[in-house]
């Protein structure tokens, strides 16, 4: 049975797809660069190191002597390394691609050009500078409300919307120039969008770089504080409904957003860019319907837990196909709710984080409330689960709807103590049924 896998990553994505391809019979061996003690239960090997590093992995026995079968990435920092070409050149292939093809998330300067070229739809407005005085007097002209990116990597944080984390159009000029002079996300350059209105959604598939299957749309909450206030972080918690679809949304709207995926998949091919492994959508849904925020190269982390706790599929099997380039005709998700909240240090994403600090987990109970703990950024010394700066577990409650799936979620955070803090509201009845209003008065065109 070719079943030993090499897992790259240490977050709750990671424990997510660990979960998922031990049920499925998989033999894990996995490289974190923390000990998350989920990883570390299910592997048959694990090692703490810089799981981020191409050199590194290259040169661990698991890869010099080809003792595993196969590698599974996690997280979009090794794909945009390099690190699925290094693998596959050592003899080992890779959920994931390549780095030709995980630039899609490594430039979203390549990711909106790809789009405009091969005429997908869902693009915005969108203006790219490298100069910080041509930005400026771009700006001073521009009508419309914008946002200010950085065109590398930034993890989401590096993100400025108007109204939001600025105010007027001078803060905004401000700070594209700083992106620029203080090389914010490596590159140099700023990217310029129009700001969009409507409620943003993921869209998560499975390719092979040719068939495409789609997963349970999910809604992901990227600001730190309820209402959505605070700064963005990598995500504060999620969900997904028993019909896969969103509250806000119906199978119309998703197969929009398949299409745009789709789209971007075969525009990959046709660019010699072929893209295995998952692709991750992140879209607003406009009254002109779904438009594209970002596109990552990877599950999204918390999504991987909401749709990976109903996958209902063979995750190795799925794996064997992505690689093969057959990706069979069924992928089966469960028709449950899923919720997912973190528990983050107090203090996250804030300079004052409570690291090191001990959280206790009452996992039984957890259990017992019909819910499932998926660990992330902590350390386990000795039984014991200490912070570190970034987000430390997550609880995933299940139910036949997102109400009950919400209440499980809930009583089951109430079995983990310490510093801590999470989002209640994510998910509750209240914001669901705003959310509903806001996008009915909206009036979506779903011609
Ligand atoms: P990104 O890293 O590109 O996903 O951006 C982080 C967050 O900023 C997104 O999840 C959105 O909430 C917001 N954002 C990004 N681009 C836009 C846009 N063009 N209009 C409105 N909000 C945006
Ligand atoms: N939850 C957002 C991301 O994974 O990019």
């Amino acid at each position: 049975m070719m079943n030993k896998v090499l897992l790259i990553g240490a977050g709750g994505r990671e424990h997510a797809i660990a979960n998922a391809l031990k049920k499925s019979g998989a033999k894990i061996y996995a490289v974190m660069k923390n000990k998350n003690p989920g990883i570390a239960r299910l592997a048959e090997e694990y090692i703490i190191g810089d799981h981020n590093s191409v050199s590194y992995v290259k040169n661990l026995d698991w890869v010099k002597f080809k003792k595993v079968d196969f590698a599974f990435i996690g997280p979009e920092a090794p794909l945009i390394n390099g690190m699925a070409d290094m693998l596959d050149e050592s003899g080992i292939p890779v959920v994931g691609p390549k780095k030709n093809a995980a630039i899609i998330e490594g430039s979203k300067e390549f990711m909106r050009d790809l789009m405009k070229k091969h005429g997908i739809d869902g693009l915005v407005d969108y203006y790219v500078f490298t100069n910080s005085k041509k930005v400026e007097k771009f700006l001073i002209d521009y009508k419309k409300p914008f946002v200010v990116k950085p065109v590398g990597v930034t993890g989401g944080k590096g993100v400025w919307v108007m109204g939001d984390h600025f105010k007027t159009k001078e803060e905004g000029i401000k700070y594209a120039k700083k992106v620029i002079e203080e090389n914010i996300g490596g590159e140099r350059k700023v990217i310029i969008e129009e700001k969009l209105s409507g409620e943003e959604f993921t869209l998560q598939v499975f390719t092979d770089g040719r068939n495409i299957k789609g997963m349970p749309l999910v809604q992901d909450f990227k600001r730190a504080y309820e209402r959505d206030k605070g700064p963005n972080t990598g995500g504060m918690g999620s969900y997904s409904m028993e019909n896969h679809l969103l509250p806000f949304m119906d199978e119309k709207d998703y197969a929009k957003a398949m299409k745009i995926l789709e789209d971007i998949i075969a525009a990959m091919r046709r660019e010699g860019r072929t893209y295995k492994g998952v692709l991750y959508g992140q879209f607003m849904l406009t009254a002109e319907g779904p438009k594209v925020i970002e596109i990552n190269c990877r599950f999204g982390d918390p999504e991987a837990m909401n749709v990976l706790s109903i996958l209902d599929t063979n995750l190795l099997d799925i794996s064997w196909e992505i690689i093969e380039g057959h990706l069979r005709e069924k992928v089966l998700f469960k028709d449950l709710a899923t919720v997912v909240k973190y528990i983050v240090p107090a203090g996250y994403g804030t300079a004052n984080v409570n690291k090191g600090t001990e959280i206790r987990v009452n996992e039984k109970k957890i259990e017992q409330e019909g819910a499932i703990v998926y660990y992330a950024s902590v350390n386990d010394e000795n039984g014991r689960i200490y912070t570190t700066t970034s987000r430390s577990l997550a609880v995933v409650g299940l139910g036949k709807n997102l109400n009950l799936a919400e209440q499980i979620a809930e009583r089951a955070l109430s079995h983990v103590s310490g510093k801590i803090y999470a989002r209640h509201d994510i998910a509750k009845a209240d914001m669901i049924k705003k959310k509903i209003e806001k996008m009915n008065a909206i009036k979506i065109n779903r011609r």
